[in-house]
């Protein structure tokens, strides 16, 4: 199977470009890379990956954020705002009272457009230039909307959106609409915009920038190999675990790629590894249910709900990506509930940092599996925190105090706060 751990570095076929092509991960027909516009296998309509000669060694990286990867992506630089570098934060009140020995977060809220998926549009509005492609389009919870419209934005390019209606937060919105995307709001959920956004990409109507896309997941790569070299700077070894939110489950895919590939050159032990740990919401959770099963693909949920609207997802498309990632580093998968995640988006926000209740999943759910014993006490982990807190002002007001109305004059004023 090709997506083993241990699958040697592959043979380059004659089809590839600069050392670079496209393999099905279901029967490894291989493409050229960039003569065309294609998003599954031509033959069996299974997932592409991008696929290297010469997979990256740590001496290949140097300069800072996505691009200082470019050894392992398949251009030198993209259309960039730049993004990447993002903090890996010490927690220690919060790393003492989950009970862990160490615990980073890894703050991918401070990317330009505030969510992780700067990091995949850098890299696929690269290829959509190389490819000549017209319009951009993708379906969203909202992150990849904002994103997508920057980085078009940025690339002159134009781009369109579909979004479910009533379902995404405000500053995500707010972002597509100022980096002037067209909006289509569906009256469905962000399956059925994915669905209709494939088949207009299909019909040649745009260039589709979802995570189906295998160029935005290389991008994406580099926060696992962020964190790997921080993590080994600070402490002379890697992290035990990487916990992280799950929706499409393309980041977990990605992160499962670098490894891989790391592993492949030689630059990084198997047993050296990461435990890849999705959280979901309990509402949205068919890669848990899959996990729990031992199931090989997804089940499709019609019906999701969660507060963590960015996560609210029935059909999460790279399953078959990821699910080998979390079994082959011999992970796991927990569900939380919206409670759960509002409660660790407080805890986050009382270390100072403010996150989206998406990305506060991966904390509750660290939570949860080191009280349940999956988690032992001498683990180092780190936590992947996907969005910044301004995307959901919404959410941000219902977990936190209200403002306390006062007169205008300093002696009510005190007296207020003496009561
Ligand atoms: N966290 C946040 C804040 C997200 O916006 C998303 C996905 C995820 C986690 C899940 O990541 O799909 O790689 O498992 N948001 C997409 C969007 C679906 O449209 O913005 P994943």
């Amino acid at each position: 199977m090709s997506l083993e751990l241990t699958a040697p570095a592959p043979e380059e076929p004659s089809v590839a470009a600069d050392g670079t092509w496209l393999e099905c991960i279901a029967c490894g027909a291989q493409f050229a890379p960039f003569e065309d516009v294609r998003y599954t296998c031509d033959d069996c309509d299974g997932l592409l990956e991008v696929r290297y000669a010469s997979p990256p060694t740590w001496d290949d990286f140097e300069g800072r954020g996505v691009w200082r990867y470019n050894a392992a992506l398949p251009f030198e630089e993209g259309v960039s705002l730049p993004e990447g570098a993002t903090p890996l934060h010490e927690v220690p009140r919060l790393e003492a009272d989950v009970g862990v020995e160490t615990l980073r977060v890894k703050h991918e809220g401070m990317n330009p457009t505030g969510s992780f998926k700067d990091r995949g549009m850098t890299v696929g509005v690269r290829v959509a230039k190389e490819l000549g492609v017209g319009r951009l389009a993708c379906a969203s919870t909202g992150n990849t909307s904002a994103a997508l419209a920057a980085y078009g934005a940025r690339g002159g390019m134009e781009t369109l959106v579909l979004l479910p209606a009533g379902k995404v937060a405000a500053g995500k919105i707010a972002q597509a609409s100022l980096h002037d995307a067209r909006i289509l709001e569906v009256d469905g959920n962000f399956d059925s915009c994915l669905d209709i956004v494939q088949d207009l990409a299909a019909r040649g109507e745009a260039y589709l920038l979802n995570s189906l896309n295998p160029f935005r997941l290389e991008g994406q790569k580099t926060i696992g190999l962020e964190i790997l070299e921080e993590f080994h700077e600070d402490y002379g070894s890697y992290p035990d675990r990487i916990v992280l939110p799950v929706g499409n489950a393309g980041n977990t895919s990605a992160l499962y790629k670098a490894f891989r590939e790391l592993v492949q050159s030689g630059a990084l032990d198997v047993d050296d590894v990461p435990k890849l740990t999705g959280v979901q919401a309990e509402g949205a959770a068919p890669m848990v249910e899959a996990i729990e099963n031992g199931w090989d693909e997804t089940r499709r949920w019609d019906d999701v709900e969660t507060r963590a609207t960015a996560i609210r997802i029935g059909n999460p498309v790279n399953a078959p990506k990821a699910l080998p990632g979390i079994r082959e580093t011999d992970g796991t998968a927990v569900a939380v509930s919206d409670e759960e995640i509002t409660a660790a988006q407080r805890d986050l926000a009382a270390e100072g940092v403010g996150v989206e209740p998406a990305s506060a999943a991966s904390v509750a759910g660290l939570r949860k599996l080191r009280a349940e014993g999956v988690v032992d006490a001498d683990e180092q982990v780190v936590c992947l925190t996907t969005g910044h807190l301004l995307k959901d002002p919404d959410a941000a007001f219902e977990a936190g105090d209200d403002p306390e109305p006062v007169p205008n004059d300093t002696e009510a004023v005190l007296e207020h706060l003496a009561e």
